[in-house]
């Protein structure tokens, strides 16, 4: 049998040892952080998940131990026995165990390791395609540690909040249909039924509001979901919802109960008092942020100009306003000191959102300068300088364009001006700025042919005052759909549902979707709907995404343990990859490569 299972027993870890362990004889397990060979005394830095204790291992001490101790390398595994001496006026005052380290007696290596490709630090700047591949060593580091350690407290936490206020943990399948969220679906070939298909999750939607037909009341899941969409730094093919969906509630339980569980988790992890969590409409965050998710962290807030705009000589404003567009505009308060070339810079934020340009004034001590001034009359000038509160040392910035790209480049403009004018706070309490967005319209501005798209998803009610409007005038009409926004981050998302039969299949009808396509689709749920649904409704978290913010992580990907990359390979597995012609044919699959 291996000494290690008859001899050695691990007695502490390498983040625990301190001055009062002074004298104790103690056995650590770890890996070998580096080495050094003081003349024929070798120190190494042994480190587990929980830190690093330096190891003495001198030959005065015990006869031979560093002949053994002279093969470690980098990475290699071993178990050491010793005793806890105190490092007197050697102190490392930069290490947590740094007042002590452990003479060694006995050493038993466990295993050799290859030479790692990066070294294993915080301050390794290594590829992060590299790093992917190898995942395990990447994991080894302690700032990916800490953050996968700060994940599973957040899933406890809210695994206990939540059986608390009485929800059921129920799972969901994986193999199942498509539901409703409008990403591409991963497909799953049937084996005993060929040319069918199953579809992963893109959440579990349909199986909740089921399990609201069934009479539990309270759920909520750790779920995964899986959407084929392009990928962004806050996207990923698969990640984890906290899932969840009551019955008998209006939106304002909601926002009680979760808004409660983020200042819960926002209080135990960071020692910070989120404030009761305040709410906006839709309508409201558009006209003052032009976005859907406002970043409150700062100021600058859009302001509608229109109807001065239409008073100047500049034709792109009137044209816009005669198509019925905006003019809106930011004042970046003290900008005036940017130079030319930044102010284009500036501009240019603008035409990537689809702006045809951006005009702007510096505002000096003598008078408006800059390429729009000349169309301003005094009037406008004291008309806007009340309106947006012109000062000298402003910059004013100015789009005109349609509703949605006004709205767009100028709240990325605003998002630009925060950064470059240093407005975010980052920390304390200001550093987080939750909102509940409300009232979201129920359908997407674009229509096809006479057909609507549901902005959240088909389930989700109308607002019961805009009922009205259904038919005659479906963009107008609200629904009872909320997000909950973070920092200018979707934290979540969820909906009031709708539970009446008729509602459900006007909204089909707008959606364009005919009766054998719902029945396809949806028949199951609108079957199930059938039998006395509750009034219900829920919401998802973004559990990635709130891991993310809680630890400051740039990407997602460094809050996953496997994460994919951008192209949604897995690096370390190689997957997706090619499978065995046998294994196709028994799913009865002829693949047909792209040609060129
Ligand atoms: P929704 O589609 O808005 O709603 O998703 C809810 C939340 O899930 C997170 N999220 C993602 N996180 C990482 N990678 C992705 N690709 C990704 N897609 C979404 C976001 C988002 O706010 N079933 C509804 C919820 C409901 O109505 O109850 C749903 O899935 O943080
Ligand atoms: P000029 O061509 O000198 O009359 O001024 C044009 C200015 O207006 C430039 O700064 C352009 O970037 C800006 N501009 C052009 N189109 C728009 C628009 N749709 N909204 C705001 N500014 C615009």
């Amino acid at each position: 049998m291996s000494r290690f299972l008859s001899e050695w027993k691990r007695t502490h870890n390498c983040g625990e040892l301190r001055r009062t362990d002074v004298g104790e004889t103690v056995v650590l397990m770890g890996w070998v952080q580096n080495y050094r060979d003081h003349g024929g005394c070798i120190f190494v830095d042994l480190r587990d998940r929980y830190g690093l204790t330096q190891v003495k291992f001198d030959p005065a001490v015990a006869a031979g131990v560093n002949e053994d101790a002279n093969r470690l390398r980098s990475e290699w595994v071993c178990a050491v026995r010793g005793r806890v001496v105190d490092r007197g006026s050697n102190e490392n005052p930069n290490m947590d165990t740094g007042a002590v380290e452990l003479e060694a007696t006995e050493i038993e290596i466990f295993n050799a390791s290859k030479t790692p490709p990066f070294a294993i630090s915080d301050r390794n700047d290594a590829n992060e395609l590299l790093r992917l591949k190898y995942r395990y060593l990447d994991l080894r580091r302690p700032a990916l540690q800490q953050k996968l350690v700060l994940r599973h407290r957040v899933t406890q936490l809210t695994r206990q909040y939540l059986s608390d206020h009485g929800f059921l943990e129920l799972e969901t399948p994986i193999l199942s249909k498509s539901t409703p969220e409008g990403a591409r679906d991963y497909l799953v070939p049937s084996r005993v039924h060929p040319g069918e298909f199953y579809a992963l999750p893109q959440s579990p939607q349909t199986f909740k509001q089921i399990f609201m037909v069934a009479g539990y009341d309270r759920y909520f899941q750790v779920a995964r979901c899986f959407r084929d969409e392009d990928l962004r730094a806050d996207r990923q093919p698969e990640f984890t919802q906290i899932d969840v969906e009551m019955s008998f509630i209006a939106p304002d339980d909601i926002y009680r109960i979760i808004g409660d569980l983020v200042r819960l988790l926002w209080k135990d992890v960071l020692g910070i008092d989120v404030p009761p969590i305040a709410q906006m409409t839709y309508q409201e965050a558009m006209a003052r942020f032009g976005i859907d998710k406002p970043d409150l962290r700062f100021g600058l807030e859009l302001v509608d100009i229109g109807d001065v705009a239409a008073k100047t000589d500049f034709q792109v404003f009137r044209r816009v306003l005669e198509g019925g567009g905006l003019v809106k505009s930011i004042n970046a308060k003290g900008g005036a000191s940017l130079s030319r070339a930044e102010i284009d810079k500036l501009g240019a934020v603008c035409t990537r959102y689809g702006a045809k340009g951006m005009a702007w004034v510096k505002v000096q001590p003598d008078g408006w300068q800059g390429p729009a001034a000349k169309y301003f009359s005094d009037d406008v000038k004291a008309e806007l300088t009340a309106r947006l509160d012109v000062a000298p040392g402003d910059l004013v910035c100015f789009v005109a364009d349609s509703f949605t790209v006004c709205n767009d480049a100028l709240a990325h403009l605003r998002l630009e001006l925060g950064e470059k004018l240093g407005l975010i706070p980052r920390e304390g309490d200001a550093a987080w700025k939750f909102i509940w967005i409300t009232d979201f319209p129920l359908f997407e501005e674009i229509t096809e042919n006479g057909r609507y798209y549901s902005k959240h998803h088909p389930f989700t009610s109308p607002h019961p005052e805009d009922l009205q409007h259904l038919m005659s005038d479906p963009p107008k009409v609200r629904s009872l759909a909320y997000d909950l926004v973070l920092n200018g981050t979707e934290l979540g998302g969820g909906s009031i549902r709708i539970h009446s039969h008729e509602v459900q299949g006007q909204i089909f009808k707008l959606l364009g979707l005919g009766e054998e396509e719902t029945q396809l689709k949806f028949g199951f749920l609108l079957e199930a709907l059938g039998y006395g649904t509750p009034p219900h409704g829920g919401i998802a978290l973004g559990m990635d995404r709130l891991v993310m913010l809680l630890t400051g992580a740039d990407s997602i990907r460094e809050v996953i343990a496997f994460p994919k990359t951008q192209k949604a390979s897995d690096l370390m597995t190689n997957s997706p990859s090619g499978v065995d012609p046998g294994q196709l044919e028994e799913l009865h699959i002829r693949v047909v490569k792209p040609t060129a």
